[in-house]
């Protein structure tokens, strides 16, 4: 399936496409979410608990996430954003850095594990290795950096400008992702609803409303379905 040549491509990826980069999913067999438990890593109440426990938490996918590399999907997706420019918006609950090393720009609605937020000042800073407890602000010098993740209870990022795209998609495609959390689980309804069709790449179904599913591994189906909407695009 492509969109009409000219027409918005909304896209949205989840954890399942980083899978094969070798970063864990949450809700697979196996996944972080059954490792520990949300409750105690992914809350303002957790961090403020257990601060050092919830940065220890970050450090370690901060630190698995920059010795993995993009996969295939990644690439293929850098490829479809430098072939549609504007006509694409790549929106990410991923807070790994795997789209923008695959060559593309992605809208990161959860935030970036490679930034650290200011709880005092609101000031961003990229960030590459541990964050410590208590950290101290180049802005502000409050020692009060945590995560730059939208945690459970938070308002994600960049919705104004989703939902402004996902209101003119011509075509809405949902990639590696249970479509289990709101409110990018209800992307695809929205997108719907503005008359855009609807197409989930996942390794099996989830039940959303998709008009059309193909199920499979990220690396194998995303590129496909690039190549496809590269060569509707070109006609
Ligand atoms: N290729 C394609 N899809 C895959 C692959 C793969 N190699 N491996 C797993 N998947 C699919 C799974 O079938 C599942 O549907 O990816 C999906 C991963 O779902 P989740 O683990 O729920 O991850 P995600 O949907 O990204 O979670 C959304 O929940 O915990 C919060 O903030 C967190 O951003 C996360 C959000």
């Amino acid at each position: 399936m492509a969109a009409q040549p000219g027409g918005m491509i909304v896209i949205l990826t989840g954890a399942g496409i980083s899978a094969e980069s070798g970063l864990g999913t949450f809700r697979d067999l196996g996944g972080i979410w059954q490792q520990v438990r949300l409750e105690e890593v992914a809350t303002p109440e957790a961090f403020a608990r257990d601060p050092a426990y919830v940065q220890q938490f970050y450090n370690a996918r901060r630190a698995q996430a920059g010795a993995v590399e993009p996969n295939a999907a990644h690439l293929a997706l850098g490829e479809l954003q430098r072939a549609l420019g504007d006509g694409l918006m790549l929106v990410t609950q991923n807070v790994d850095d795997l789209h923008e090393r695959g060559g593309a720009k992605a809208v990161h609605m959860h935030g970036s594990l490679f930034s650290a937020l200011c709880a005092a000042c609101g000031a961003r800073h990229p960030w590459a290795g541990d964050l410590g407890n208590g950290e101290m602000c180049a802005a502000c010098g409050q020692p009060a950096l945590r995560p730059d993740v939208v945690w459970f209870g938070e308002m994600p990022h960049h919705m104004a400008e989703i939902e402004e795209a996902l209101g003119v998609a011509t075509l809405f495609v949902s990639i590696g992702t249970s479509g289990q959390v709101y409110p990018a689980a209800g992307f695809a309804q929205l997108a719907r609803k503005a008359g855009a069709e609807t197409l989930e790449l996942n390794l099996e179904a989830t039940g959303g409303p998709f008009d059309r599913v193909e199920t499979g591994l990220a690396s194998e189906i995303v590129p496909t379905f690039v190549a496809s909407v590269i060569k509707a695009h070109a006609r």
